[in-house]
């Protein structure tokens, strides 16, 4: 039998930390904090599988809205990770980048972010992105500014955040609800959509095994018929 085919780009939407942690009579920041572990776990999973591409959504543009408590605990939280998880990122051959509108980011933050990106760049493992203050259509608007900018604004789509990078394959969402909520608008064009009731926090290799085995059960079409792709002689050149 030949291998399942992996996916060559994951993107994840986390969702359900704060579930995880009102459901143990925990302030909702508890979620966040054990989240943080389950991306530890993806990161190696998807690495292991030879996975070249992972997103994974950490703050969006409309996060800001949440208490400000939280918004501070959740910053507070990506500079912790970047002071401790980058070394190690590194050692694993992982190229790290942010997307998203960083200029809203603190000075620390956004230094260290500089930084990582410098010193992983040449890293081919996997790329990881995180989705930091990012919304897809925060980036669409981006990129049609700088391309009109550049006097070619049909040509946007080089301008996007994830321009050179293959388009998600697989997109999972974990916590329940069957939306987008203004990820990756541009690229999910053609991905496979795997909703998981998992809350983010709990979501670990089993999970991840799961997802995958769907991924693989699927028949990408990208608009031609069943026929075609399992005989690519009846399709016009
Ligand atoms: C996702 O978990 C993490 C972020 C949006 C930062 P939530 O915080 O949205 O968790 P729920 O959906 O309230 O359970
Ligand atoms: C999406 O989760 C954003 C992230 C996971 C960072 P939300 O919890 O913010 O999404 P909505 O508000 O339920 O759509
Ligand atoms: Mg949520």
């Amino acid at each position: 039998m030949p291998a399942a085919p992996v996916p060559r780009h994951i993107a994840v939407v986390m969702d359900g930390n704060g579930r995880w942690a009102q459901k143990r009579f925990l302030p909702r920041v508890a979620g966040h904090k054990q989240g943080v572990e389950a991306v530890r776990t993806l990161i190696r999973g998807v690495s292991e599988r030879g996975v070249e591409v992972l997103t994974v959504f950490a703050f969006s543009s409309e996060n800001w809205q949440r208490p400000a408590e939280e918004v501070s605990f959740l910053m507070d939280l990506f500079l912790r990770a970047l002071r401790e998880e980058v070394q190690k990122l590194h050692s694993n051959g992982v190229r790290f980048r942010v997307v998203g509108d960083v200029s809203a980011l603190g000075v620390e933050t956004r230094s260290l972010i500089s930084e990582a990106e410098a010193l992983t760049a040449s890293n081919t493992r996997l790329c990881l992105n995180v989705a930091v203050n990012y919304g897809g259509r925060w980036d669409i608007e981006q990129a049609i500014v700088k391309a009109t900018a550049d006097g070619d604004p049909m040509a946007f789509a080089h301008w996007l955040s994830f321009a050179g990078q293959p388009d998600p394959d697989l997109f999972i969402r974990t916590g329940g609800e069957r939306r987008i909520s203004n990820f990756m608008l541009w690229q999910l064009a053609y991905t496979e959509l795997f909703f998981a009731d998992t809350l983010w926090p709990d979501f670990d290799e089993s999970e991840l095994a799961s997802a995958l085995a769907w991924f693989a059960g699927r028949e990408r079409r990208f608009g031609r018929t069943s026929e075609q792709i399992r005989d690519p002689a009846t399709s016009p050149a």
